[in-house]
């Protein structure tokens, strides 16, 4: 898939089939997010891969629009390392970065996924440190569930021209 084909028919996708995930397909969903462009090339991210229906199921307890998890095949934790940053408030760029690597990637391979939105929600960030025990330096940033899809979304027009400024605002 092209690039520019990518980017501009990605959607956030909440209903999966019952078809499972590849682990190869995972494997290369998360080096796309290791290739993002990070602050002195700090590459503080994390990655927890998890299936466990039980994991699933006290993440949609705690977050209002996690549900889409119900049904996914797989989804991945992206969290950054406060020590590794380059200096505060870096890590939550880098990973959004890697996160979003990560949604075009799925997409390229046929996945369909979401960005679970934790960071920076105080309650949704301390329940996932509690229900992945993450040490205190490691900061949850999203999860992205995934899929095969089960439903289909069109291209919305999202080109503002007035959002444009030119030399000045
Ligand atoms: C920071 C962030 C947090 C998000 N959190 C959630 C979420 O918690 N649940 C959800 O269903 N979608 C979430 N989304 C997905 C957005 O709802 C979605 O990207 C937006 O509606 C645009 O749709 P599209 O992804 O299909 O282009 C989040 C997206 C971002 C960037």
């Amino acid at each position: 898939m092209e690039v520019s084909e990518a980017i501009f028919t990605r959607r956030s996708i909440r209903r999966y089939s019952n078809k499972n995930v590849e682990n190869e397909k995972v494997d290369k969903i998360i080096k796309a997010g290791m290739y993002a462009p990070s602050a002195v090339n700090k590459q503080p991210w994390h990655f927890i891969i998890f299936k466990d229906s039980g994991t699933f199921r006290k993440i949609i307890e705690v977050h209002k629009n996690a549900s889409m998890l119900e049904n996914a095949s797989v989804a991945i934790l992206v969290c950054f390392d406060e020590n590794l940053q380059h200096d505060d408030g870096y890590g939550l760029l880098d990973c959004s970065a890697a996160t979003q690597n990560m949604l075009l990637m799925a997409h390229n391979l046929g996945i369909g996924s979401c960005w679970i939105g934790i960071f920076p929600r105080e309650n949704r960030m301390k329940s996932m440190s509690e229900i992945f025990n993450l040490p205190y330096n490691i900061i949850p940033l999203a999860i992205v569930s995934l899929g095969y899809p089960a439903e289909q979304k069109v291209t919305p027009d999202r080109y503002k021209e007035d959002r444009i400024h030119y030399e000045n605002w």
